[in-house]
């Protein structure tokens, strides 16, 4: 097949939700539709289980089976799915920003009695940044909800998004009859449990027949005319460049568990999910059908074996093809670098492969060239944008506990740096090291691998900074600038890329700040987003 066609035919997708609203069984009854596993339970969740273990253990267990849900790729009909996963935990939330910058679109899922929940919201609003066309899945049907136009109302204020449903429900929990799909003008009725098995269930595809009111009742059945009237009048009609844009949001109903409404989700969004799009560099717009491969790194696995120094960075071709032994720039590096085992990832199994395409990923071998963000090409000076870092919410001093293993620590608090685990700040007054991290759970995972990976020691001091303020001055030689520097002296940090920043100690020291020289500009993102 002609490289055009198998880039028009990928679809990169995520699914985001708050923990527990059903993210893993919703992937996982996409898998089985998609003939990729054959039974329910195959997919491990990458959640932090609270209980039996602490905490940081559950990381390290979420860890080793991470690398192997990092992508899920299946065909469906003439489509190839690969679904990326995100970290369903909240100290994990970078990685899940990290990861939207290499998905196509997204489906959200939400959990129809809790509604919009916190985590959905943060996700939600990165992916309206980035003009990512969502699609909304309603789960947990077959359970006492909230009522389905308020729920639609909920997602419209606290989300910020402008829904259309594409299915509406007939009842709920105990009284869920099935759904109405709007989108194949057609019914499907519940019938019951279905947890194992993918069910076939009935369709009809004219609502004013009396067959309806036969199936689910007269009153339901008067009830569900009405509703779909209310929803032509409320509602705009779907159009599909609306949602391409990222100005319209689809929203499906159905319960992941009982795998109802998952068929639905699944035939529409191959029709409607949009294939690799143009990726904006430094210099231009990369288009997916460009003949020449360019590709960015969004994430890096470090160390699975302890006996090895192994890592597996995962890069997201943005354009072309990417074959196997073939030399590529690592642009930053200004290194031509070849790579004899790129590894394509399907279900959850991988495999070397020779060619991939724009729209998938590949895991390369690595052994320490590569940091999230890095860019490869043909030999154009081109780099990736978005892909900030975030500012951190705590903030730690890190300290050598055991002089004669300093070497060991630096080195590992750069890899794991490299790969994303958190940031790292250099002082400007002393070099004293600071780790800024998401969540407090991160200091005990970094404790936990420098010593089992490295070797080395180290204990933490409080920080007491608020947030990192990214800088940039409209003029560094201007004497605003330089008085910036030196009354804030003590809280001016570098990042791992050498750039300023400023470690604030308050909402109100940044305002201030802000107030005061207002030509230095301060970010909590390390660059526009
Ligand atoms: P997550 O990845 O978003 O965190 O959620 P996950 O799929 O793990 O689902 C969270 C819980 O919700 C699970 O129950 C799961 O079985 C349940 N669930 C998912 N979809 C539905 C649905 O459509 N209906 C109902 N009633 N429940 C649903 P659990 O008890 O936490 O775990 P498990 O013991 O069942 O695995």
């Amino acid at each position: 097949m002609d490289f055009r066609k198998e880039i028009e035919r990928r679809r990169t997708f995520g699914i985001i939700s708050h923990p527990d609203a059903g993210k893993t069984t919703l992937t996982e009854k996409l898998l089985l539709f998609g003939g990729a596993i054959q039974e329910a339970g195959a997919v491990k969740s990458n959640k932090i289980k609270k209980g039996a273990t602490s905490d940081f253990m559950e990381i390290e267990r979420q860890r080793g089976i991470s690398v192997s849900t990092s992508v899920l790729a299946f065909h469906y009909k003439d489509k190839k799915i690969n679904i990326l996963d995100t970290p369903g935990h909240k100290d994990f939330a970078e990685d899940t920003f990290r990861t939207l910058t290499a998905v196509d679109s997204v489906i959200v899922v939400i959990d129809v009695a809790k509604g919009v929940e916190e985590q959905t919201e943060k996700l939600v609003s990165v992916c309206r940044m980035r003009h990512i066309p969502i699609i909304v899945f309603i789960n947990k049907l077959d359970r006492e909800g909230k009522d389905a136009f308020d729920l639609m109302d909920e997602v419209e204020k606290k989300l910020g998004l402008s829904v259309t449903p594409l299915s509406f429900p007939i009842g709920m929990g105990y009284d869920f009859q099935g759904i109405y799909n709007i989108w194949e003008k057609n019914i499907n009725l519940f019938s019951g449990d279905s947890r194992k098995n993918i069910e076939e269930t009935i369709a009809i595809s004219d609502l004013n027949h009396p067959d309806l009111d036969q199936l689910i009742g007269a009153a339901p059945a008067s009830r569900l005319r009405e509703e779909l009237d209310l929803i032509q009048e409320v509602y705009p009609p779907f159009d599909r460049d609306a949602y391409l844009e990222g100005r319209l949001q689809p929203v499906f109903f159905g319960s992941a568990l009982n795998n109802f409404g998952v068929r639905e989700l699944l035939d529409c969004f191959i029709d409607i999910a949009p294939p690799p799009r143009p990726k904006e560099s430094d210099t231009r717009v990369v288009d997916p059908q460009e003949g020449k491969m360019t590709g960015f790194v969004f994430k890096i696995h470090a160390n699975m074996d302890p006996k090895h120094r192994d890592r597996l960075a995962f890069v997201k071709i943005v354009s072309g093809t990417f074959e196997r032994n073939r030399p590529y720039i690592h642009v930053r590096q200004q290194k031509a670098l070849k790579f004899s085992s790129p590894n394509a990832f399907f279900a959850e199994k991988k495999e070397v492969v020779d060619v991939s395409y724009a729209g998938d990923i590949v895991g390369l071998h690595d052994t320490g060239n590569f940091k999230i963000g890095d860019t490869l090409t043909e030999g154009e000076q081109l780099n990736f944008r978005g892909i900030p870092s975030f500012s951190p919410e705590h903030f730690r001093y890190i300290n050598n506990a055991d002089p004669l293993k300093a070497k060991q620590l630096e080195k590992g608090i750069d890899q794991l740096m490299d790969e994303g685990v958190a940031q790292l700040f250099t002082l400007e007054m002393n070099g004293r090291k600071v780790i800024g991290t998401v969540g407090a759970l991160q200091y005990e995972v970094i404790q936990y691998r420098l010593e089992h990976e490295y070797g080395a020691k180290c204990t933490y001091e409080n920080f007491p900074a608020y947030k990192a303020c990214w800088v940039k001055a409209d003029d560094p030689k201007n004497e605003e600038f330089k008085e910036f520097s030196r009354i804030k002296h003590k809280f001016l940090a570098t990042d791992k890329f050498g750039q300023l920043v400023f470690l604030a100690d308050s909402a109100f020291s940044v305002q201030m700040t802000q107030d005061k020289y207002p030509s230095v500009k301060l970010r909590f993102t390390s660059e526009e987003i």
